[in-house]
């Protein structure tokens, strides 16, 4: 084992995906997978299979595409991602999860169980001897069908020490190749974790062929802090997503962890397999997908996380930009700033730009981006790199689409009722028209959207920002919606038992902010109709996540 080098497991897929809120589409997650493989994550999580049918077939598309070597790839080629599914403590999660990670030329099951005295007492109503017998049970299960079994003490943090040295012993024997120590609910400080994953390495019998895991919760503000403590102490494997995502107040960031252990290498002295220059890009897109905005002020990806406003910071940064900037903006992929195109760039141009961004279209959709290109530089005078992103990403990010916006048009202000009139064309290619009245134009727009499509759609969230400065900026929306829907689209969380409806989001960019409110809204929308088993439109192009990476 290279005792410099820390595995990052990548669980935005599953811990990110499973918090309320934030449910992806499957093709949606099959695009995020392969973009955290080209980041250069060790381990994906693709979900929790035994949650729904879905998921099932969601986490067995990316073992199956993500999880194996792309053909013709040399044999100095970095190898696909280790794919793995979650499962609890049973024979029928587990078996769902192997049903769905056996595809992927490295395949891991992990399964969990509660040791704290408060979820055996409460959650479980087992005694502690029964928890251990199922552990010896079901890690040897999964061993009987997986060689690389992952094995989970949930709420490790708040459990005896003494009592965990002694499952993790038994989960050894059983066959588990990795244990991974989870602050579920986000309790302990950094010193308590640091000591904990030092105990757990001094203490536990067979622990010397094992690779031990952090996994480590935010609820206090110190995921990020508790992970490191974790590594310093011996971890080689840490449980991230991308921004920070996941249940309450989320999951380690993938961006802080790695980030500090590049930054301040002369401390860690580890390495990781992750490309930096593309995290700035992975974290856009699991925001765009996922209808959660990142904050301004997020460390490493908030959109302020290197500008510098102050004067006196400005003054330092043009003498030296290292007396405010510890890191480059480039090394995380931003370079968002810099003027790239002008009216007159050609398609060719246009193709250039997109491939450094990271974004290899096909000939059709390069087409339709320069078309949008075209009329984007007719109302802006500047186009820059993150103009590109948000033009591309509301192309690619959109679902597959069942309806579609052929025309907006609004009135609204202080004489009158705001009002909208939409035209979509629909799946089967008729066109609607529809009006209505609103508190406000996107009000208006979206009542007039929901009489057309007449699904019964609550808003959840609704976030707009402007994507440059100055005032011909494109505006950006994501919102997050949940509609009536049946059982089939309903799912079950990993940890708690509970059924909850999927919510869904949307992402749309336009210098009109309303347009990019509808585009947004219908994109959410589309997603939904999707999952429900609408048709989609017939002349669609090809779906972002078919589309080669
Ligand atoms: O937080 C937690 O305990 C988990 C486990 C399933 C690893 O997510
Ligand atoms: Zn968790």
């Amino acid at each position: 084992m290279d005792t410099s080098y820390v595995r990052i497991f990548d669980t935005t897929l599953r811990d990110g995906e499973q918090s309320p809120g934030a449910s992806l589409t499957s093709a949606e997650k099959l695009e995020i997978a392969r973009a955290l493989a080209r980041l250069g994550v060790d381990v994906i999580e693709a979900g929790f299979p035994a949650a729904s049918p879905d998921d099932l077939e969601g986490v067995r598309r990316i073992a199956a595409e993500v999880g194996n070597p792309l053909p013709g790839a040399g044999e100095l080629s970095r190898p696909a991602p280790i794919i793995c599914g979650l499962a609890r403590a049973n024979q029928a999660d587990i078996d769902a999860a192997w049903q769905a990670v056996q595809h992927a030329a490295r395949p891991r099951i992990h399964t969990f169980l509660a040791t704290s005295p408060i979820h055996m007492r409460y959650k479980l109503r087992m005694d502690p001897e029964d928890v251990v017998e199922r552990v010896r049970e079901m890690v040897a299960y999964a061993h009987s069908l997986c060689a690389d079994v992952e094995f989970s003490p949930e709420d490790a943090g708040r459990s005896d020490p003494e009592f965990l040295y002694f499952v993790l012993g038994e989960a050894i024997k059983a066959g588990a190749t990795t244990l991974n120590i989870p602050d579920t609910v986000g309790y302990t400080t950094p010193e308590e974790f640091g000591k904990l994953i030092a105990g757990i390495l001094a203490h536990t019998p067979g622990i010397e062929n094992t690779l031990v895991s952090v996994h480590t919760h935010d609820d206090l503000g110190l995921a990020t802090a508790n992970a490191l403590a974790g590594i310093r102490a011996g971890a080689r494997q840490v449980e991230v997503t991308v921004n920070g995502i996941g249940e309450r107040a989320g999951n380690t960031s993938l961006e802080e962890v790695v980030m500090t252990l590049h930054t301040r290498r002369a401390i860690f002295g580890l390495e990781t397999g992750i490309d930096t220059t593309q995290i700035a890009r992975t974290s856009r897109m699991v925001s765009n997908y996922t209808g959660i905005p990142v904050q301004p002020n997020k460390a490493i990806v908030g959109s302020n996380a290197f500008a510098h406003e102050a004067g006196i910071h400005q003054d330092g940064m043009l003498k030296h930009h290292n007396t405010y900037e510890i890191m480059r903006p480039e090394t995380v992929g931003l370079n968002r700033s810099r003027l790239v195109l002008g009216k007159h760039s050609g398609r060719h141009a246009l193709k250039t730009h997109l491939q450094e961004l990271g974004y290899d279209l096909a000939p059709a959709d390069v087409n339709l981006a320069f078309e949008r290109y075209k009329q984007l530089a007719d109302k802006k005078k500047v186009i820059t790199y993150a103009d590109l992103e948000a033009l591309v990403e509301d192309q690619v990010y959109q679902s597959r689409e069942v309806f579609s916006l052929d025309g907006l048009q609004v009135t609204c202000g202080t004489m009158g009722m705001p009002t909208a009139t939409v035209r979509l064309r629909g799946p089967d290619g008729t066109e609607s028209v529809h009006a209505a009245v609103g508190t406000g134009p996107v009000h208006a727009a979206y009542q007039a959207i929901d009489a057309i499509v007449g699904v019964n759609a609550s808003l959840l969230e609704f976030n707009i920002h402007a994507v440059t400065e100055g005032i011909d900026a494109l505006g950006e929306v994501t919102v997050r919606l949940q509609a009536e829907d049946g059982p089939s689209l309903q799912r079950t969380s990993a940890q708690n038992g509970r059924v909850h409806a999927r919510t869904y989001g949307g992402y749309g960019a336009d210098t009109d902010i309303i347009v990019a409110s509808a585009k947004a809204y219908l994109a959410a929308l589309n997603k939904f109709l999707f999952a429900a088993g609408y048709p989609q439109q017939e002349s669609q192009a090809v779906p972002a996540a078919e589309m080669p990476a």
